[in-house]
């Protein structure tokens, strides 16, 4: 990081003095006065210089870049420095002026950089009823742009730029959709991805699961679309919620016992026949006025003879 000092201006000028000094010095007469140039002014400087170097004597330089700004501004450098991603410009491109801003004369508006100076195309024209004009009501911090608070942001801003999950989401009406507002979970800051445990216990704690196992249940924008894994979704997610099947299964030990609730219930609520898996297993007579569970009981408790 270029970093320029504060006294570096009145050093390079008390150095340009001294140099003038030293021709001065050799030939008086070699000394050139040019009348009303900036090479004029510069020796004319020099030349008080030799006697005195007068704290107004100098032309100052405007200040020009970040790090002079950030002498005193070290907050706002810091800030765009961690988080003001392509802001990262120099501070005068955007405050082309400062330091005018006056209670009584200059309203603070009218001092602060404008976006329209930089950003022609305004994003969200045509996908709602507005086009997203009011910049700052989103970008609340110039010096950080992308850091958007997930509370400003309103489900019709969100949908915006967002339809593929705005549609998933009213298309299948759950309580995400009805009673959790899309920055609700998205809070925080935009893009922000929240824990189901922020608002959820597990209804299964037996089985200590991530969020990629909840949604592998709920997809969280359609959270009653149950579907799940026949091959990896263990026992004891359903025993959380189907105590007395699991308790069956485990009790009363038969060939059953091994095989997983979820293949045979390929889908949640799905009862499979048995023939699904066994065919015909007696013969057609044997069969004939009498159902499997007559003599089988149920799936989860085959009486063993
Ligand atoms: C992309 C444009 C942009 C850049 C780059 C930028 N600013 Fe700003 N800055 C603004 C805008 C817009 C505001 C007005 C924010 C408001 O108060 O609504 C502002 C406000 C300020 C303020 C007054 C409010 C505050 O946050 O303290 C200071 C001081 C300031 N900027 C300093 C700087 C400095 C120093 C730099 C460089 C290190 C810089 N800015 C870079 C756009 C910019
Ligand atoms: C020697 C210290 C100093 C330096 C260097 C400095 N500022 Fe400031 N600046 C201040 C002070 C003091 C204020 C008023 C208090 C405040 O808002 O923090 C101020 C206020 C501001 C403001 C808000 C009010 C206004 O009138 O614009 C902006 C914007 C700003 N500075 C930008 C800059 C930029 C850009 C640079 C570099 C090009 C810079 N400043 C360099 C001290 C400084
Ligand atoms: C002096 C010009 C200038 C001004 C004024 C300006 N910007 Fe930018 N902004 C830029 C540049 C340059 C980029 C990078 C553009 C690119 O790469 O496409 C940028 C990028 C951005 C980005 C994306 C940042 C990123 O890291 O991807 C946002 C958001 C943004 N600007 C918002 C604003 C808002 C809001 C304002 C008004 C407060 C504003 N800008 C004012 C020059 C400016
Ligand atoms: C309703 C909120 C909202 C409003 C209003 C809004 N933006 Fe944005 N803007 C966003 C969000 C959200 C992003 C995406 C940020 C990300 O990529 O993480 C974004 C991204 C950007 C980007 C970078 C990506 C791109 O599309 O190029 C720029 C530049 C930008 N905004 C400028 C502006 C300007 C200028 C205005 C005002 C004319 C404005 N925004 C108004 C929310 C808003
Ligand atoms: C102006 C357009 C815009 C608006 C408004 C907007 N977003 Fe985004 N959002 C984006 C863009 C662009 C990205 C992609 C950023 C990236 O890939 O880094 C994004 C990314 C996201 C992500 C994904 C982050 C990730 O890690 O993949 C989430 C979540 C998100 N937005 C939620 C929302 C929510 C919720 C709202 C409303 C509260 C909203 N957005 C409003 C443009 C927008
Ligand atoms: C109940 C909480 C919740 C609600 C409500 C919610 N989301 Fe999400 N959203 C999430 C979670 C969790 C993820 C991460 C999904 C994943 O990792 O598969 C996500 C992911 C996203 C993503 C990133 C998708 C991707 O493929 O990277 C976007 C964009 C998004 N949500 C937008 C929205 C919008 C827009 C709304 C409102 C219409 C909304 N969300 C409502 C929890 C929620
Ligand atoms: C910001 C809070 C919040 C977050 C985060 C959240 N939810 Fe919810 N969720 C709710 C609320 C509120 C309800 C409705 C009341 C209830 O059932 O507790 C709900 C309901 C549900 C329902 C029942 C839906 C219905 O219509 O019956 C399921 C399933 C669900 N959430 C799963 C999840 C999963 C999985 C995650 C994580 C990916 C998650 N939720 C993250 C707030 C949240
Ligand atoms: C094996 C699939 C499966 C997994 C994994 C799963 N759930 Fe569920 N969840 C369900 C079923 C089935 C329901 C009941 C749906 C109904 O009532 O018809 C449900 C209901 C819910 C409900 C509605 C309220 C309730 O308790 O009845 C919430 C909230 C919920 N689950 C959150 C979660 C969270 C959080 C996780 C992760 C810790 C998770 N689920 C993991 C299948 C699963
Ligand atoms: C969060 C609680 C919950 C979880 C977890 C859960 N279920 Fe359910 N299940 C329910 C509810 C509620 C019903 C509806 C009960 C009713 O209609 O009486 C149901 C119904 C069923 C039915 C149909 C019952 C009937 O009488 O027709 C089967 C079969 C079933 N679940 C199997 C499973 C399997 C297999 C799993 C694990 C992959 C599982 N459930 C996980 C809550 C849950
Ligand atoms: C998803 C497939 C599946 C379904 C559906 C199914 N079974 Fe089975 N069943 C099996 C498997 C696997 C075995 C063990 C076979 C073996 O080891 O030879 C078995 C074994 C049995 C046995 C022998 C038990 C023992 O411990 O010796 C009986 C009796 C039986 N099943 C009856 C039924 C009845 C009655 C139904 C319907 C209510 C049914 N099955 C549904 C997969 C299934
Ligand atoms: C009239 C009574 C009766 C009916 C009805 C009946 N079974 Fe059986 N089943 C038996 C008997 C008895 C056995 C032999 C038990 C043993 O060997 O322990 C048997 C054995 C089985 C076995 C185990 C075979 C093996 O090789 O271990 C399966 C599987 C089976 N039955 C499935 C079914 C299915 C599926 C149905 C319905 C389509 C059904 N049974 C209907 C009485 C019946
Ligand atoms: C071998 C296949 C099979 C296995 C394994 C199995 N079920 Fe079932 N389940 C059935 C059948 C078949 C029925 C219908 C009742 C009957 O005919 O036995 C049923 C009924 C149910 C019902 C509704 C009736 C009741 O008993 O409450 C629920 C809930 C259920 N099963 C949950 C589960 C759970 C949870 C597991 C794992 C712990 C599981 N099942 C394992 C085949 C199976």
């Amino acid at each position: 990081m270029k970093s320029v000092k504060k006294g570096t201006i009145v050093f390079s000028v008390i150095a340009i003095a001294a140099l003038l000094l030293v021709a001065v010095g050799c030939d008086k007469s070699a000394v050139p006065t040019p009348a009303g140039t900036e090479e004029a002014a510069a020796t004319d400087i020099a030349k008080k210089e030799v006697e005195k170097i007068g704290l107004y004597d100098i032309r100052p330089q405007p200040l020009h870049s970040a790090a002079q700004c950030a002498q005193c501004h070290i907050g706002v450098f810091d800030r765009i420095k961690d988080v003001g991603g392509k802001h990262q410009i120099e501070c005068v491109d955007c405050h082309t002026q400062f330091h005018m801003f006056n209670p009584k004369k200059r309203p603070y508006e009218t001092v602060i950089p404008q976006c329209e100076t930089c950003h022609g195309v305004f994003h969200g024209e045509g996908t709602i009823e507005a086009p997203l004009v009011d910049c700052d009501s989103c970008h609340t911090d110039p010096h950080a742009p992308l850091i958007i608070p997930g509370a400003v942001l309103s489900n019709n801003a969100c949908k915006s730029c967002h339809t593929k999950e705005t549609k998933q989401i009213t298309d299948n009406v759950s309580r995400h959709t009805t009673e959790v507002a899309c920055a609700d979970c998205h809070h925080v800051k935009h893009g922000y991805i929240p824990q189901c445990n922020e608002c959820h216990e597990s209804h299964s704690p037996e089985y200590a699961m991530d969020d990629n196992a909840c949604m592998g249940c709920h997809p969280v924008h359609m959270p009653t679309k149950i579907t799940y894994s026949k091959k990896d979704t263990p026992n004891l997610v359903c025993a959380g919620c189907h105590t007395q099947a699991y308790d069956l299964l485990q009790n009363n030990y038969t060939k059953h016992t091994d095989v997983k609730c979820s293949d045979c219930h390929a889908a949640h609520k799905k009862i499979p026949l048995c023939s699904e898996c066994h065919g015909m297993p007696h013969s057609k007579r044997m069969l004939q006025d009498t159902k499997c569970g007559d003599c089988h009981g149920i799936a989860h408790n085959l009486p063993v003879n």
